[in-house]
């Protein structure tokens, strides 16, 4: 039986909804559950968040939305990235906002829309310094006047995403923010629904009294990167524990995993962990990795295998095969924060929360 084991905290997920939402004041929370929520489990937390008040999710594909409406979930539902023109049957039917820079994709949506006498809902996406998805500021009026007469379309909001919020402080976050209100200022009686925070724009709050702020990784218990003073006020929503396959002494002398890269200088009692890159665990730690048996802190030795990996027990010499081992989260007193499993591979929080999410088997609870 596969040992690895992904928990969620459900409680955890609710109490950070609750936080951002504070934080967030005025603006009523979007909740991306895009990537299978983070690597949480799309279904799951879209029900602990409705269960605590969501009004609106936002997910990253049609498929997402179509798994939400069959699970007959009735939020509004936001397809950040927008949709193809093809899609757009499928978008009316489940009853998409969909993010809206392309006027070929408004056409479609507007006769799917006028043929099933149903409403194809909008945001119009501007580009306001990310250089990827949306009209830019000065093409947003027209492409609006292009769009709005269209039958069956309601455009009811426009949005914008921060390139750097993630980071407190940083100029340009106020400039998008001011580009933004500069073309959607006039406009904002006919568009209600006006958004551009994501976690860091609510944890550094710049949402600065629009009706609506995204928050991503805040729900999943961290903020978007180091430096957040209230990261404290997120509880980590993911627990990544497996058990020790084996547990042997080897000698001073010999090396450890492909490459021979370390050498104990040592006799050395190593325990093996069945878990490896396929599994969503880093290889590339340059520092060195760490994971926690019997409540202590053991170093990764050697490179990180494809399905294992091997620790220094010297910390925990009692360890026996079968015993617990932490990969992410809290054992005892110790914990593996996801920043810091992040910060030891040189890569960001989202990218471990949705590799180990996704190749691992989860399981709910109330609290971890
Ligand atoms: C358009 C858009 N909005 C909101 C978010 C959520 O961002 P965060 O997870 O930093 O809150 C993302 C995340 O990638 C995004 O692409």
């Amino acid at each position: 039986m596969n040992p690895n084991l992904i928990t969620i905290d459900l409680d955890a997920i609710q109490h950070n909804f609750g936080t951002l939402r504070e934080l967030a004041g005025e603006s009523a929370l979007i909740c991306v559950v895009k990537s299978d929520g983070y690597g949480h489990g799309l279904l799951s937390v879209a029900g602990a968040l409705s269960d605590a008040g969501a009004k609106w999710f936002a997910v990253a594909h049609l498929e997402e939305l179509v798994s939400l409406r069959n699970a007959s979930f009735e939020q509004r539902i936001l397809i950040l990235p927008g949709i193809m023109p093809s899609e757009a049957a499928m978008a009316v039917e489940n009853d998409a906002t969909v993010a809206l820079y392309r006027a070929d994709v408004a056409h479609a949506l507007s006769e799917v829309a006028m043929r099933l006498g149903r409403l194809a809902r909008c945001h119009i996406k501007i580009d306001t310094g990310m250089s990827r998805l949306g009209v830019l500021p000065h093409e947003f009026h027209d492409f609006l006047e292009e769009v709005r007469v269209l039958p069956g379309l309601a455009i009811t909001g426009a949005f914008s995403h921060f390139a750097v919020a993630d980071v407190p402080g940083q100029r340009k976050t106020t400039e998008q923010f001011a580009a933004f209100a500069d073309v959607v200022q006039a406009e904002a009686e006919r568009l209600p629904e006006l958004h551009i925070a994501n976690t860091g724009g609510i944890l550094g709050q710049c949402c600065c009294g629009l009706p609506l702020a995204r928050a991503g990784i805040g729900l999943y218990g961290t903020p978007p990167a180091d430096g957040w003073e209230c990261a404290d006020m997120l509880r980590p929503a993911m627990r990544f524990s497996s058990s020790l396959l084996s547990v042997k002494t080897i000698p001073a002398g010999a090396t450890v995993s492909y490459g021979a890269t370390h050498l104990c200088a040592n006799e050395t009692r190593v325990g093996v962990v069945p878990v490896g890159y396929d599994d969503g665990y880093p290889r590339s730690q340059p520092g060195g990795g760490v994971m926690l048996v019997r409540g202590r802190r053991v170093p990764v030795l050697g490179r990180v295998c494809m399905n294992l990996t091997m620790v220094d027990l010297s910390e925990a010499p009692d360890a026996e095969p079968g015993d617990e081992v932490v990969v992410l989260g809290r054992q005892g007193d110790e914990s593996i924060l996801v920043s810091e499993l992040a910060r030891r591979a040189g890569v960001i929080t989202y990218e471990i929360l949705c590799a180990l999410g996704k190749q691992n088997p989860r399981e709910m609870c109330a609290q971890i």
